[in-house]
């Protein structure tokens, strides 16, 4: 039985010094002994700091982002009823929980920091784990960061100056996603832990807004008039399943709608490694948040269009907005745009966790210049925080944000700040529609590959340790659909599709310019690569 530590040791051999190099936990000692003491060696298992409920709400605050408040139009209007689009919803729930759970036996057969990159270096060797790793942190992190964004700054401008208004400037938009950016970003530099905390609330929230919604509708339903007062029998006015769609094209595209308001759902396997108990925790977290997310976007889904006619919604990018100012008037509208805001504002927050420890793990296996893998604010790992004095103040602000032992900006901030910078560059020149297809085509390669990878693990080391093991329908159902998906793009969007294959085409030669540099420095310094920070392109 081989573990996933001895696969770190035989992948990376020149960085067994560093026991699993960036893959494990954050703050843990990269060497025996770290200059500021405190910690001993090797003691990993106080870094592990995740729990069930951390994990949960991790995954939960980014998947309930922006989607199941502004995708609805785009499934409904390719389908064309609003039964066939609450089918869409339950199958792109269920492919997603698929997905999900096939991360899960990874996740628990390998766990480490890093998602798909370890898992796919681990089956297809490590060109193939880097190639991820160059399309996650160039494209697919900070891309779906700028969608959030983007539509983060559109619901909150459209609170502030009246939510029905017909065009807003987008420059204005943009500045807001831009300053909700760079705030997220502070937050988890400063330390883990505030990060954690504002996700912890921000799901409550979302939770509560959808119930919300759907009881709402339900009330709005059953005594046929809305808050307004208004007589109100929309759902009657459906016929629920005239005027579908046969055209697979539709579906696909709609499809993809309704999967981008799941996405998300790989994320905790970035930070496996920082998991207490990740054999035990990753299933469960996942096994909770997909059917209760599927659930709450269905009830929600529902709600739309038991209130609102299908025209409305078809015409709506807003549809959240629509429906606020449908059942309590302009009120009711200004409500919705502010907790849209905010659920973005949460997913953004979350995003930014994960694609921090993305980076630092690139930034520690030499695939991106070395100084995104450093932790904190100095040249090298700093000292525990409790070894320095303490002043009554400095304890009482530590213990409000939330951090205990490893002093504040104990974070992976050049890897935030590169993420932030990028997601900026894509906020200003990118166009929402454009971003999303790329998005989708991009991500769903690599979820199709990961998940291949796991068939094919299972065939060639059977007697990997796995504590988590899905049926083996689970990743052929999610293989067969997310080809189906990937096909059609190809015909629909051939240009984009060609874009993508090019961009991972081009990851080849860095790849070995990378590797090659890396080595060189491990042999040298054979210490995993420490060396001064003005040498960071090394
Ligand atoms: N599902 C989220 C939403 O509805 C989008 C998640 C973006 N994906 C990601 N990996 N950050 O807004």
């Amino acid at each position: 039985v081989s573990s996933a530590f001895d696969f770190a040791g035989n992948l990376f051999p020149l960085s067994s010094t560093t026991g699993t190099g960036g893959y494990a936990p954050i703050g843990a000692p990269t060497s025996a002994a770290r200059p500021g003491g405190g910690l001993g060696g090797g003691s990993l298992e106080k870094h592990k700091t995740l729990t069930y409920l951390n994990g949960l709400s991790l995954i939960v605050g980014l998947i309930i982002g922006s989607g199941i408040f502004s995708s609805p139009s785009q499934v409904s209007s390719k389908v064309g009823s609003a039964g066939a689009a609450l089918v869409v919803w339950v199958v792109a729930g269920i492919l997603a929980w698929t997905g999900a759970a096939s991360y899960a036996e990874l996740g628990g057969a390998i766990p480490l920091n890093g998602g798909s990159q370890v898992y796919l270096a681990k089956t297809f060797g490590e060109l193939a784990g880097f190639l991820f790793t160059w399309v996650a942190v160039l494209v697919l992190k900070p891309g779906s960061a700028a969608i959030v964004s983007i539509i983060m700054g559109e619901y909150f401008v459209r609170a502030i100056i009246g939510a029905e208004a017909e065009t807003i400037n987008p420059w204005v938009n943009k500045s807001v996603a831009l300053v909700g950016l760079a705030v997220v970003t502070f937050f988890n530099c400063i330390s883990t832990r505030l990060g954690t905390r504002v996700n912890d609330l921000l799901m409550i929230l979302k939770f509560v807004a959808l119930l919300g919604v759907t009881v709402t509708g339900i009330v709005v339903a059953i005594t046929g008039y809305t808050f307004k007062g208004e007589k109100d029998v929309a759902w009657k006015a459906h016929d629920w399943f005239s005027d579908t769609s046969f055209d697979l094209s539709n579906w696909a595209v709609a499809l993809y709608g309704g999967l981008w308001a799941f996405d998300g759902w790989d994320n905790t396997n970035y930070v496996v490694g920082e998991f207490r108990n990740p054999s035990r925790d990753l299933p469960r977290v996942i096994h909770t948040a997909m059917p209760l997310v599927i659930l709450s976007y269905v009830l929600a889904n529902v709600a739309y269009f038991l209130v609102l006619p299908i025209d409305v919604i078809n015409g709506s990018n807003t549809v959240a907005v629509a429906f606020g100012s449908k059942v309590f008037g302009p009120i009711g509208a200004l409500v919705l745009a502010l907790v849209v805001s905010a659920s973005c504002f949460g997913a953004l927050n979350s995003t930014t966790f994960t694609a921090g420890r993305l980076v630092y793990v690139a930034g520690k296996e030499g695939y991106v210049p070395a100084v995104f893998g450093r932790i904190g604010v100095g040249n090298e790992d700093r000292g525990l925080s409790t070894q320095r004095t303490q002043s009554w103040f400095s304890k009482k602000l530590r213990g409000c944000l939330g951090d205990d032992d490893m002093g504040l900006f104990y974070t992976p901030i050049y890897a935030l700040i590169l993420n932030m910078a990028i997601t900026a560059g894509y906020c200003i020149v990118g166009e929402f529609s454009t971003l999303v297809t790329f998005y989708g085509v991009a991500g769903y390669t690599f979820y199709f590959v990961t998940v291949l990878g796991l068939i094919i693990l299972r065939v060639k080391e059977p007697h990997l340790e796995r504590p988590y093991k899905t049926w083996i329908t689970t990743p052929i159902i999610f293989c067969c659909v997310s080809l189906f998906l990937l096909s059609r793009a190809v015909f629909a969007q051939p240009l984009q599709t060609l874009a993508v294959v090019a961009f991972v085409i081009a990851g080849i030669p860095v790849y070995f310019w990378r590797i090659r540099g890396r080595d060189q420095v491990r042999k040298r310094e054979g210490d995993g690569g420490a060396r001064p920070w003005w040498r960071f392109w090394k």
